[in-house]
Order: C-alpha cells, then structure tokens, then sequence
C-alpha cells in the first residue's frame, strides 16, 4: 500500500528523459519540449518569466563583456541534488 508514502520527483533526471529529448545530455539552450525545470499544472512556478528575464539579462551583459571564454571543465564539479543534473561548480577562462 502506497498511502502515507514519501515520494520523491526527480526533475533533474526527467529533463534528461532520452524517450522525450533527442540527446537529452547535450546542451541545447533552443532545446524545444515540456522540460520540469519550473513545475508542471497548478504549482508551475510563479517566477518563471522573471527567472528567464534575469537570465537572459546576465548572459546578454555578461557575453558583452567578455564575449571570448571557454569552460574549464579540469576544475568543474557536478552538483549531485535529486532536482538538478548540472553543475556546482563550472570555472571558465575568459579571453
Ligand atoms: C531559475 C530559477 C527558478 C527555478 C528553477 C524555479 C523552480 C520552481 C519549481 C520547480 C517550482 C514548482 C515546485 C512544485 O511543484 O512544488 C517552483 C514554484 C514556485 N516558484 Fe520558482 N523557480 C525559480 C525562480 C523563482 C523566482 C525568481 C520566484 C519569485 C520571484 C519563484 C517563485 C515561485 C513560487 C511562488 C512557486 C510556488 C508556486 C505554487 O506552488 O503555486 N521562483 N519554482
């Protein structure tokens, strides 16, 4: 009997679903398709659109400035969450 059980969504690991993205572990920021990353139904986060404004804001200013860069993966490390399959650490080297 499952009732008055902990359940556990693990978000980071749907986003990687290779039965819904084509090569799912490939960074694709046009990657089109219903990803976890804000919720899903009546509890899809509120601050979506300022998330993705601030986002775009940083990367916009940010690129500006340093426009040449490379990730230096020899010093990145995983994030090892239950919601997120990404990075806790990603250095890059700016030109
Ligand atoms: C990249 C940034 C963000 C991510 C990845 C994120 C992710 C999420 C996720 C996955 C949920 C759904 C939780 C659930 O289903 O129980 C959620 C809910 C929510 N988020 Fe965000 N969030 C972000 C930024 C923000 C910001 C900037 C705000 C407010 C300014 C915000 C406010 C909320 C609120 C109020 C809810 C609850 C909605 C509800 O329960 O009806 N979030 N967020």
């Amino acid at each position: 009997c499952l009732v008055g059980s902990v359940m556990l969504l693990l978000n980071g690991s749907a986003n990687r679903d290779e039965r819904h993205f084509a090569d799912p572990d490939r960074f694709d920021i046009h990657r089109g398709g219903a990803h976890l990353s804000f919720g899903q139904g009546l509890h899809f986060c509120l601050g979506s659109a300022l998330a993705r404004m601030q986002a775009r804001v940083v990367l916009e200013e940010v690129l500006k400035r340093w426009p040449d860069w490379e990730v230096d993966y020899d010093n990145a490390a995983k994030a090892h969450t239950a919601s997120v399959r990404g990075w806790a650490k990603l250095p890059v080297r700016l030109g």
